[in-house]
């Protein structure tokens, strides 16, 4: 029998006070709904339906991947919202439930929850976990025998339930014909006015299906996000997944409870962190990469044996063996070649950067093509901006530019050309010369004394 997934994603969120969807706010860089679709397709689940309402586009626009959508118009619960999916319900297929809030349910869990299921012949499992703080659950509600008898919500629970600290965590597998029937007969006649999903589970027990619990005893993983308290709960939880993760690859992390690396990013061996590193987006830190305290990586690849020291790099390619930093700033498209060296206080913004080519302090190079083995002095400023158009600064190989530098773009210096410190540079340089563009000294003899 084949397997569907059903994922809720309707709710506005409302305890997280914010105006973005529940769903799309980011667990480590990646939108807690996404996280969900790709447990249930790893899970080896082909057909996935997700029920999107509040701000439907939005959320429909951030998925990625083959899976329906269905539209529930108004919020009316949870038991609504699978209602909106009836005609993607296959009778005689196994209907997993997931919580586009719930992102650290995984797919060995939900492969677990099928499987489950279907050797059992249950006609419905829901996953449980026992939690120190149950508040906010719905409980599950068993007999003196241990036998369930239904879920009930926080809001609906006596002071005797809201004791009980097994909880039910809004993941399950239905048989679909099971799953069609029981969602046409519950009611709304309950504290919040809504179609709970929940309730199904007691109205096919009191019809003599067979309905089973299935444990899940790492209660973290069956963690929901409804706050941003949470939020930053189940941050910490992945950010440990992922760090535990790399650090078995042979990442090195001076403190990894203060590391921070994107689900979407990937790290080699010896790579070492020090704490109050940041990788964001997808970026990729090649073989013996050294990255010191407060960098920033975003979107970026770093090649083998680079030293990236306290810098912000978005959006940018870096070859291997290059030093930048301490305070550089590598803006999007920036191209380092090999052996470059980018230093203090250097600013590169859509530039390409030859081999062995170094900038060791204060410069800004915006709009640049920088051939290899040039030296850009202290200071050296491309001028790329007239206050209407952004132009092109062409460095050919083996340059010298000297301090404070500078290059009004549209502009050329040719191959082995110099600059003389403090000039500044309006026409083409040609091959092998040098160009020195400043007034001429002179000294007035004692100028101070006759004044
Ligand atoms: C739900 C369960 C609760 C369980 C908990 C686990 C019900 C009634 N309660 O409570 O027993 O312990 O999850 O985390 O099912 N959604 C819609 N449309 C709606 C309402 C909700 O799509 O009309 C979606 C939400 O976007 C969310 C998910 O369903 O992703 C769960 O909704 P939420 O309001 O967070 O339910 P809880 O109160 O947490
Ligand atoms: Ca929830």
């Amino acid at each position: 029998m084949h397997t569907q997934a059903i994922i809720l994603a309707g709710g506005k969120g409302t305890r997280m006070k914010s105006d973005k969807p529940k769903v799309l706010h980011e667990i480590c860089g990646k939108s807690m709904l996404s996280y969900v679709i790709q447990n249930a397709g790893d899970a080896g689940i082909k057909q996935i339906a997700v029920i999107v309402g509040y701000k439907a586009e939005e959320v429909k626009s951030s998925i990625v991947g083959q899976v329906s959508t269905f539209i529930q118009h108004q919020q009316l619960g949870t038991g609504h919202a699978v209602m909106q999916a009836l005609p993607f319900i296959d009778d005689n297929a196994y209907v997993v439930i997931l919580c586009g809030d719930a992102p650290l349910v995984d797919s060995k869990t939900i492969q677990s929850l099928y499987e489950y299921t279907s050797s059992n012949k249950k006609d419905a499992v829901v996953v449980s976990a026992v939690l120190d703080e149950p508040y906010g659950y719905g409980r599950i509600i068993r007999d003196s025998s241990d036998k369930l008898i239904k879920i009930v919500e926080q809001k609906d629970a006596t002071e005797e339930e809201k004791k009980i600290t097994e909880i039910n965590s809004g993941v399950y597998c239905f048989l679909g014909s099971v799953l069609k029937y029981a969602l046409g007969h519950i009611r709304n006649d309950n504290v919040q006015n809504e179609y709970y999903l929940t309730d199904t589970i007691e109205l096919l027990i009191d019809e003599k299906y067979n309905i089973g619990v299935l444990e899940e005893v790492n209660c973290d993983i069956i963690k929901a996000v409804n706050d941003k308290k949470q939020l930053a709960q189940l941050e910490k939880l992945m950010r440990r997944r992922i760090n535990d993760f790399w650090l078995e690859k042979g990442v090195t992390m001076m403190d990894p409870d203060s590391t921070y690396i994107s689900y979407d990013s990937v790290l080699n061996e010896d790579v070492l962190l020090y704490p109050g590193v940041v990788i964001e987006g997808r970026s990729i830190i090649k073989k013996n990469c050294v990255v010191t305290s407060g960098s920033i990586i975003k979107n970026s690849i770093i090649g083998e044996d680079s030293i990236i020291q306290s810098s912000y790099i978005t959006d940018s390619i870096v070859g291997s063996h290059v030093n930048i930093g301490p305070f550089a700033h590598l803006r999007p498209k920036s191209k380092l070649a090999d052996y470059v060296r980018i230093g203090n206080f250097v600013e590169v913004k859509n530039s390409e950067i030859g081999q062995n080519s170094k900038s060791s302090h204060l410069t800004y190079i915006g709009d640049a093509k920088v051939g290899d083995n040039v030296n850009l002095g202290c200071g050296v400023v491309f001028v790329n901006y007239d206050g209407k158009n952004k132009a092109l600064t062409v460095v050919e190989d083996d340059c010298f530019i000297g301090c404070n530098v500078n290059l009004i773009a549209p502009v050329t210096v040719k191959k082995g050309a110099y600059v003389a410190a403090g000039s500044t540079i309006t026409f083409d340089v040609e091959e092998d010369s040098l160009a020195i563009a400043r007034c001429r000294q002179t000294n007035k003899e004692n100028w101070v004394k006759n004044k």
